[in-house]
């Protein structure tokens, strides 16, 4: 594929970066999706950016090394899209939900992580962009999560569970558990809200084997190792050039 100018930054895209049976866009997933053949991906399984944040519109905004604070945080490059207001978020989230719903095969399931805070907007952007709603399932992270003074600790985020209307054809029905429990990354990350590669390997269980998985917002790309892995095929997006330099080593690599 030649490079061409994009139609928002007018700097060249890049040609994706493929190896078997993975091929990964580095751009914005609103553009990078229409690369993308209509009605090909058999699930979408992704962890956008959350862009919430110590409930106020200011902890929103804050960078991403000041929400994810740890000692790791700090070597690592900050996400883009997580210091949005409210709105902003749910503008850019819909636009991309319309190129997941472009992509998506009838019947091809939806996972997104949210929590507690962007959970009613993400359930308006994929109803809005035409997706059925499934119901949540619950990643418990355990203990040594940070706990709140006269309050909860926060231990748990979300995976909202949508479908796109039709029917998939499965060799066989998979049935998964309500609760996910794994204990956040402590050492060795490559990105700042890298998910347990084992939550991953039990989510992508859900396309049929051998089909097709996109990450919109694919970040260390844990998504594509987990698909890959298990013998599906991958398609990633990233907007950042740091975490799209990391996604590619590490599915070369594939840790
Ligand atoms: C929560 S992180 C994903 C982390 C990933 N699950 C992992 O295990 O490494 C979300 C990623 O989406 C990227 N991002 C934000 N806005 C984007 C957009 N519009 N298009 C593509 N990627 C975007 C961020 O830079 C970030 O790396």
């Amino acid at each position: 594929m030649s490079a061409t100018l994009c139609e928002n930054c007018q700097r060249q895209q890049q040609p994706p970066a493929t190896g078997p049976g993975w091929t990964v866009h580095h751009g914005a997933a609103q553009m990078m999706l229409q690369r993308i053949e209509a009605a090909s991906v058999a699930a979408i399984i992704s962890d956008p950016p959350y862009a919430s944040g110590a409930g106020t519109l200011l902890g929103a905004l804050a960078k991403s090394s000041t929400k994810y604070q740890n000692s790791e945080s700090k070597k690592l490059p900050e996400l883009d899209g997580d210091s949005m207001l409210p709105e902003a978020w749910s503008a850019m989230m819909l636009s991309v939900a319309h190129q997941m719903r472009r992509v998506a095969m009838p019947g091809a399931d939806v996972l997104m992580f949210c929590d507690w805070r962007s959970l009613s907007r993400l359930i308006e952007v994929l109803g809005g962009a035409g997706f059925q709603l499934r119901g949540t399932a619950t990643w418990n992270k355990g203990n040594a999560a940070r706990p709140n003074r006269n309050g909860f600790r926060s231990q748990t985020e979300l995976i909202l569970h949508a479908r796109a209307p039709g029917k998939l054809a499965r060799p066989k029905d998979v049935y998964l558990p309500g609760v996910f429990e794994y204990r956040t990354i402590q050492k060795g990350k490559l990105h700042m809200t890298q998910k347990p590669l084992e939550l991953m390997r039990e989510l992508v269980e859900l396309a049929p084997p051998g089909a097709t998985i996109l990450d919109p917002f694919q970040g260390a790309a844990t998504t594509g190792v987990a698909a890959i892995e298990s013998g599906r095929e991958y398609i990633g997006c990233e907007s950042s050039a740091e975490y799209h330099a990391i996604a590619v080593e590490r599915l070369q690599n594939r840790a």
